[in-house]
């Protein structure tokens, strides 16, 4: 087949959480370094989905430079893959315009994610037409899925690793390149999905939540580039149960079970959550969390020093020329779909 293109984003939220690096960045780097040499990957900080709801301009500045950082720090190569800002390369916006004049209010309307982000207080089955009408509702909140959908298209991505909140968002791409390529002829490949294989990594401290940098307490979650004993200190104050012993049981045992789960995840050996559960039956509750620190210490270890060296003043200027040139070489790969797009629609 023709050679696959590789495409994901992330909003620059400052220096990601476990949650996001085990969730999606973890594998964006695995699909780097497995990936064949004729297979572009294309990985973008996605800053104008960042100004969808209300932001500081200074802390989006800094949290664009952090996640630049973390992206390299967690082992994304420049060279090999293009590492860009998002409002870097214009023709992500003006695609999606295009998408804009024939995506339906009717399918937008049934994304979840406005509900969740927007302040509106809507009920979860709140029908779509009072929602809608409701006048506080922004209009780039709405329709952001539009532009995710342009983020893909616009570079013909064959695959888009994910994380399960956004599959549905990226059903909403396919439909806005198979109606485009109904109405105007073949121009998009259907972008296929990667499903992330880390779950959702819960919160710390309300484990039947998933670990976001939006809770309030700082504990509920761990920084890539938090020092051994901040990662000591989270896992030993997370929230587990009075049972004795470890086992794996998400649904009743929730918290034991996420740290076994982020366990897992951090281990290169592939033990299993079962396997780390027998591993660890015997051990009291404080000794267990002790394993699970160390080990997500030593896996995050290289990456936080990575990151500290990436984030200093010394190396702002190799940051802003990765971005230059990652910007460049996705103008050149957005310019060649552009083309094709223009010339369809008679622009
Ligand atoms: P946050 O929820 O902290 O705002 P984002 O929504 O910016 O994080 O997510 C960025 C990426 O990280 C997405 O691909 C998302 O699927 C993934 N991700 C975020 N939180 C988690 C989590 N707790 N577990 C697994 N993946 C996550
Ligand atoms: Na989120």
């Amino acid at each position: 087949g023709p050679p696959q293109v590789i495409f994901s984003g992330i909003q620059p939220t400052g220096v990601p959480h476990i949650g996001n690096y085990l969730g999606a960045l973890q594998q964006w780097v695995k699909l780097q370094d497995e990936a064949s040499p004729k297979t572009t990957l294309l990985f973008s900080i996605v800053d104008l989905h960042a100004i969808t709801v209300n932001q500081n301009p200074r802390q989006l500045r800094n949290a664009c430079h952090q996640m630049l950082a973390a992206l390299l720090a967690v082992g994304l190569d420049p060279k090999r893959s293009i590492i860009f800002f998002q409002s870097d390369v214009d023709a992500h916006e003006k695609l999606m315009w295009i998408l804009s004049c024939r995506a339906q209010m009717g399918n937008l309307s049934r994304m979840t994610q406005w509900k969740a982000s927007s302040k509106l207080n809507l009920s979860d089955n709140a029908p779509p037409v009072e929602a809608l009408l409701n006048t506080e509702l922004e209009l780039g909140l709405y329709s952001y899925p539009v532009l995710q959908a342009a983020d893909v298209l616009v570079h013909r991505a064959t695959h888009v690793p994910v994380g399960h909140d956004q599959a549905q968002h990226l059903e909403f791409a396919r439909k806005c390149a198979r109606t485009f390529n109904h109405r105007y002829g073949t121009i998009f490949q259907l972008p296929e999905t990667i499903l992330s294989p880390a779950k959702r990594v819960m919160s710390l401290t309300q484990p039947h939540l998933k670990m976001s940098k939006s809770h309030q307490d700082p504990r509920s979650r761990i920084l890539i580039s938090d020092s051994t004993e901040e990662i000591a200190q989270k896992v030993k104050t997370a929230l587990t149960d009075s049972n004795s012993g470890v086992s794996y049981d998400p649904v009743k045992r929730p918290g034991v079970s996420n740290l076994i789960e982020i366990m897992h995840h951090s281990r290169a050996d592939g033990a299993s959550c079962e396997d780390i559960a027998r591993d660890c039956e015997n051990l009291t509750m404080r000794a267990f969390k002790e394993q699970v620190a160390k080990c997500i210490d030593e896996h995050l270890g290289e990456i936080r020093q990575r990151y500290e060296e990436l984030v200093g003043k010394e190396k702002e200027g190799y940051l802003r020329e990765v971005a230059e040139s990652g910007a460049m070489r996705a103008r050149e790969s957005a310019a060649k779909t552009m083309h094709l797009v223009r010339d369809a629609v008679g622009l």
